[in-house]
């Protein structure tokens, strides 16, 4: 039987690419999104892979989405938190909202789809979860304050959720991208984007493929030793 692998924000971005190279290394993928329901059904006819729809920030819709996967496609293995929102401003003029938005998604996202698939795992005696962090959390980001926060955090919950899950068979690793080809970074003011490309020592964006062979090394058999670990994937932007 094919393993189960569920993709946040599965149907875009660095997403898409992940929920693709996992099919093609042979698992049965559901990717999950909130809104982008062309970007879902472009992946759906162009791949076969399921989609469902739901907001990760929602508690109780994590758990009957999951539900459905495992009901669809059978027992979750694999979990990748990849979905993610920004709302870029400085910390001077940031409403409650843009905060509450961004730490409700990436980082409550993160908890909420581990809650829903992590007693299954240790029941099972396997698991793989791969939470996408990024440079940012790592070096901060001018205009980034409430983002930064929750991929800092992602590091931490990742470190925290290893250690609870190290000895019932569920590895838990992070990806730090850096800046990478997707529509995220295509939304940043051009003459700044440029300028954060122009710091990149290989002088290029990043492929989202390029983030996608990381995780589909992470949940394989090969990586079964690495747990609480953050591979940063950023063209040499930031070594930390
Ligand atoms: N560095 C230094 N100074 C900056 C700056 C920067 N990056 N951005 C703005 N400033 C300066 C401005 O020049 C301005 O100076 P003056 O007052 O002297 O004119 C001052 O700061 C305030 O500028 P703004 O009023 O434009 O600031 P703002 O709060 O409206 O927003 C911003 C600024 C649009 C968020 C801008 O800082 C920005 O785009 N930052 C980068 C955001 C970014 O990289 N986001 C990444 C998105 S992709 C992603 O997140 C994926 C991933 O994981 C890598």
């Amino acid at each position: 039987m094919a393993r189960v692998a569920i993709v946040t924000g599965g149907v875009s971005g660095i997403g898409a690419a992940t929920s693709r190279a996992l099919q093609k290394a042979g698992y049965q993928v559901a990717a999950t999104f909130v809104s982008d329901v062309t970007a879902a059904r472009r992946l759906r006819e162009e791949s076969g892979i399921a989609v469902f729809q739901w907001n990760v920030a929602d508690f109780d819709a994590c758990q009957s989405g999951v539900a459905e996967i495992v009901r669809t496609l059978g027992p979750v293995d694999v979990l990748v938190n990849n979905a993610g929102i920004t709302r870029d401003t400085s910390l001077h003029k940031m409403t409650c909202e843009q905060w509450r938005a961004v730490i409700d998604v990436n980082l409550g996202g993160c908890f909420n789809m581990c809650r829903a698939v992590i007693g299954a795992m240790r029941e099972r005696g396997y698991g793989r979860i791969v939470n996408v962090s990024s440079v940012n959390g790592l070096a901060g980001q001018f205009g980034q304050t409430n983002y930064a926060a929750t991929k800092a955090g992602i590091i931490g919950f990742t470190k925290a959720l290893a250690l609870e899950s190290a000895a019932h068979g569920i590895t838990v690793n992070a990806v730090a991208p850096g800046y990478t080809d997707t529509p995220m970074v295509a939304a940043v003011r051009p003459d700044i984007r440029e300028q954060i490309i122009a710091r990149v020592p290989v002088g290029r964006l990043g492929k989202p493929e390029e983030v996608a062979a990381a995780v589909v090394y992470l949940v394989s058999d090969a990586a079964a030793f690495i747990t609480g670990e953050t591979l940063s994937i950023n063209g040499g932007q930031y070594m930390h």
